[in-house]
């Protein structure tokens, strides 16, 4: 039989070339050919042959539709991201900044699944058997009966695998792993994403479910986490300052539960733990009102959080800057031009920095509201008053829509004692919440005026 061969592949229009080249010959992208294996003409025809012998059609309604099995790894807030548990077969890929305490949280998930009976494998490529030791000792987990394989050889792990069977595997990291059968580096887009591709069959075939880690690269498009999205089950992402004590993992993907999840730890001296009623730690505790600080009610999977939305507005030079720190860069420069064709609130000539506050990431439009008012409340240097809050969408034409589940975020900012709150009309409770004043509008003028009159 034919032996497989290198080729290369575009990134783009999937062409084939048989050797590296800069461009691509056929749609003329530059630097997107990525090695890749050719399986030889025989291998491929004899695959498509036993295909098409066993396909067999099932109707839709004939097939039982069974709930999949979940394992708990007992620990809380990655039950929650992971949507109640392990998944027999089921792949998650699990990212972050290096250092930010992805191998800390695996191992102690593993640790608390081979306690409660569970099979595990912990494959580290980064650090050897007597560091994961170290670190077990030092999360405090005495006679861990965790089964580590120092080894970064995908052969060699799929072999391993294949003989013990392990009902949950972790392989830390991903980009460590590399395969003999291509020749660029470990780490190449190339290597993680025919690692990543064999892993996950392996674990569909063995029903080992199977925790990849990803390091985010610098450039954040890595040849990690991103080009493995599409393989993976799961998608959790991990977020947060690595200078703060506190840690987000989100759920990016879920093919088994529900996605923009979170999950809130605390790095403690011991590991990780779980931060069960988290919706308070995202504010910086200034003991009167500074000017430039809006807090909003953020509502990310099932839980609402309270984040501190900072702005700093100063005199800039002839093209002024506009930066921001865990909001969306366009939308600011969006918002800023509403705020002036809308409110009259003009930074041209201004330098404009905004931050949420804690290392948290905001993706959801509703925290439109609370970043024009803290630009407002920056450039006017008055700050808003005690126990404020604001959350909604702002339209391009001037108009505050409404927030998804707006009175859960009401309730929870009452509970934490604010009092005062900008919220879109749609948004308004039927109801009066005790110890709030509510101010309901329509349009950014509107919220505009309160905040004038509050000021
Ligand atoms: P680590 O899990 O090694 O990060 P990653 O695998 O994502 O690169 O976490 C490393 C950081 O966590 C390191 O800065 C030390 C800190 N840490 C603690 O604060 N407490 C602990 O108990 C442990 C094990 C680590
Ligand atoms: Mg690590």
């Amino acid at each position: 039989m034919a032996k497989d061969k290198t080729i290369y592949t575009c990134n783009e229009c999937g062409g084939i070339s048989p050797k590296w080249l800069g461009k691509c010959p056929h749609c003329n992208a530059w630097n997107t050919l990525i090695e890749s294996v050719a399986h030889s003409e025989s291998a491929v025809k004899n695959r498509f042959a036993s295909l098409a012998k066993t396909a067999e059609i099932a109707v839709l309604s004939d097939i039982e539709a069974s709930d999949v099995d979940r394992t708990p790894t007992g620990h809380e807030e990655l039950d929650r991201v992971l949507g109640g548990g392990m998944v027999e077969g089921g792949v998650v890929l699990i990212g972050g900044d290096p250092g930010i305490g992805k191998s800390t949280l695996l191992l102690q998930a593993l640790d608390s699944l081979q306690r409660s009976g569970k099979s595990t494998l912990y494959v580290t490529g980064e650090e050897s058997g007597a560091q994961v030791a170290l670190r077990s000792r030092r999360l405090g987990l005495d006679h861990s009966q965790v089964r580590v394989l120092a080894e970064i050889q995908l052969e060699k792990i799929l072999a391993t695998l294949d003989t013990h069977r392990p009902d949950v595997a972790v392989i830390d990291s991903i980009q460590t792993v590399y395969s003999e059968q291509l020749t660029s580096a470990p780490g190449s887009v190339a290597q993680v994403r025919e690692c990543a591709a064999h892993l996950t069959r392996a674990a569909k075939a063995s029903g080992t479910a199977i925790v990849l880690v990803g390091h985010v690269t610098k450039e954040g498009a890595l040849a990690g986490p991103r080009v493995l999205e599409h393989m993976v089950d799961t998608v959790l992402y991990f977020e947060g300052d690595t200078h703060s004590q506190f840690r987000l993992v989100r759920a990016i993907k879920n093919r088994f539960g529900a996605v923009n999840e979170i999950g809130v730890f605390a790095m403690t001296e011991k590991g990780l733990k779980g931060v069960s009623n988290p919706s308070a730690i995202f504010l910086s505790q200034h003991s009167e009102p500074v000017p430039g600080s809006c807090v909003m009610v953020t509502l990310e999977g099932t839980r609402p959080l309270l984040v501190e939305i900072q702005a700093l507005v100063d005199s800039g030079g002839p093209s002024p800057r506009r930066l921001s720190v865990g909001l969306d860069k366009d939308r600011l420069a969006m918002l800023l031009a509403v705020l002036h064709r809308h409110a009259g609130v003009a930074c041209m000539d201004q330098d404009v920095f905004i931050n949420a506050v804690g290392g948290v990431r905001i993706g959801e439009p509703a925290a439109d509201l609370a970043v024009m008012l803290s630009i407002t409340s920056s450039l006017r240097g008055k700050p808003l008053p005690k126990g404020f809050i604001a959350f909604g969408e702002v339209g391009l034409a001037g108009e505050v829509r409404p927030a998804p589940r707006g009175q859960e975020r009401l309730k929870e900012a009452a509970k934490l004692g604010f009092s005062v709150a900008v919220v879109p009309k749609a948004n308004a409770p039927k109801k009066p919440i005790e110890g709030m004043t509510i101010h309901a509008v329509d349009r950014v003028e509107e919220a505009m005026e309160v905040v004038r009159g509050l000021l």
